[in-house]
């Protein structure tokens, strides 16, 4: 099919990589030709429930009905419900929910809120990440998005990655040399994703706290990819003892990618400034309700036990297909927390279009495969994804 009339993204027109689907369902996408492709990233890291889920498609059918559309002064009740249950996933019973369409604009509105806040212009970022594509988000993002784009990076102070820094000595130096009162925030993944799946040591995280606290730095932590389970807790952080973010930047999972939504979660203290001071942010599909419907559907899935169940035991069965992996001659290193994982293999690089060939969904990176499977998939298709996977990699395997 020609394509004339739209842009795809991240790519050179000419040699963007796509295929034509037809339908999406269950846990698979179908294409034109009938072939059933098992989708190992969720879509975008997004279909955290596939594609099926009526428990998410309800509630959104029905907000159509009442309201499809709303003004963002219009107050109704599953505005103001929902928003108290999506903190108590976060386990906050204070601070406030700011919405958003996208993971972007989470990231955007968190930074021109510490920045108000602290007046102070500094956000200290890693390489090694993505915060998204407008220019606030791409600002701080690490990644080759940044430099193919004129962004505003003199406001960035890019950090060490936590592997070459484990201690946080030349963290601490950084800190020191600009001073802490010219920093508004550090801006973090969790666990970086779609780069590669990195998980910071456990001293570092500790050295980051004791910093954090040492000069009462802010932290924004970009759950847009790791939130909504996908990484074995309900948000990322709260794997990390004791780490206590001052804003959260979520989205992506938040709807199980049925509708464009995201949401930022503020801290008490920096939420009651504004009782005050004009917050000045906002979007004309703020709050939108076909969002809200969708992400109370997802509430009601991480509230469900049964739902929890079958996400664990998912979460043991990836754990256990990935360690049967690591014997794989190909497969240099495995890196995996929850249902996120990046494969290293050696020296073999792979296209997306070679394991769609092979019957499969997963991203392919620089000598990586980063698997995101739905977090609810059937335990058979997803011993078939990694069947597909290693007829992929080749070798004694195959
Ligand atoms: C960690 C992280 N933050 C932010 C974003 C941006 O989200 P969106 O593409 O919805 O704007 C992404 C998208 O991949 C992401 O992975």
């Amino acid at each position: 099919m020609a394509r004339e009339h739209y842009f795809h993204t991240w790519a050179s027109q000419k040699e963007a990589s796509s295929v034509e689907v037809v339908s999406a369902q269950g846990f698979k996408f179908v294409l034109q030709n009938g072939e059933e492709i098992i989708d190992g990233l969720s879509t975008a890291f997004n279909t955290n429930f596939g594609y099926s889920e009526e428990r998410i498609k309800r509630p959104v059918v029905e907000a159509t009905n009442q309201f499809p559309a709303a003004l963002s002064k219009w107050n109704y009740p599953q505005r103001e419900e929902q928003s108290k249950r999506l903190k108590t996933l976060l386990g906050e019973k204070k601070g406030k929910i700011f919405y958003t369409v996208s993971g972007s604009e989470s990231v955007e509105n968190a930074l021109k809120i510490v920045r108000d806040f602290t007046g102070r212009k500094l956000i200290l970022a890693r390489e090694c990440s993505y915060h998204g594509a407008t220019l606030g988000a791409l600002s701080v993002s690490g990644d080759w998005r940044n430099k193919a784009n004129l962004t505003v990076n003199e406001w960035t102070l890019r950090i060490p990655e936590p592997h070459d820094d484990p201690e946080c000595v030349e963290l601490s130096s950084i800190v020191e040399r600009v001073g802490a009162e010219n920093i508004a925030a550090i801006c973090l993944e969790t666990i970086t994703g779609a780069n590669g799946v990195w998980i910071a040591p456990e001293s570092w995280w500790k050295n980051l706290k004791a910093l954090i606290d040492k000069h009462s730095l802010l932290l924004i932590s970009d759950e847009v990819l790791n939130g909504f389970r996908r990484c074995g807790s309900s948000f990322a952080f709260q794997g990390v003892e004791g780490l206590k973010p001052d804003l959260v930047c979520m989205s992506k999972g938040i709807s199980g990618g049925y509708v464009p939504f995201g949401a930022l979660w503020v801290g008490e203290e920096i939420a009651s400034y504004y009782d005050e001071n004009m917050l000045a942010c906002g979007l004309t599909n703020y709050a939108h309700p076909l969002g809200i419907a969708a992400m109370s559907g997802v509430l009601d899935l991480l509230e469900d036990s049964d739902t929890l169940d079958r996400i664990e035991a998912n979460e043991l069965l990836f754990a256990q297909l990935l360690e049967q992996l690591r014997s794989d001659p190909r497969v240099k290193k495995v890196r995996s927390q929850g249902m996120l994982a990046a494969i290293e293999t050696d020296g073999l690089k792979y296209t997306w279009k070679e394991f769609i060939a092979k019957g499969f969904h997963a991203q392919a990176k620089e000598g990586m495969i980063i698997l995101a499977p739905p977090l609810t998939i059937d335990p058979s298709l997803l011993e078939k994804l990694f069947d597909c996977l290693i007829s992929v990699l080749g070798g004694v395997n195959e």
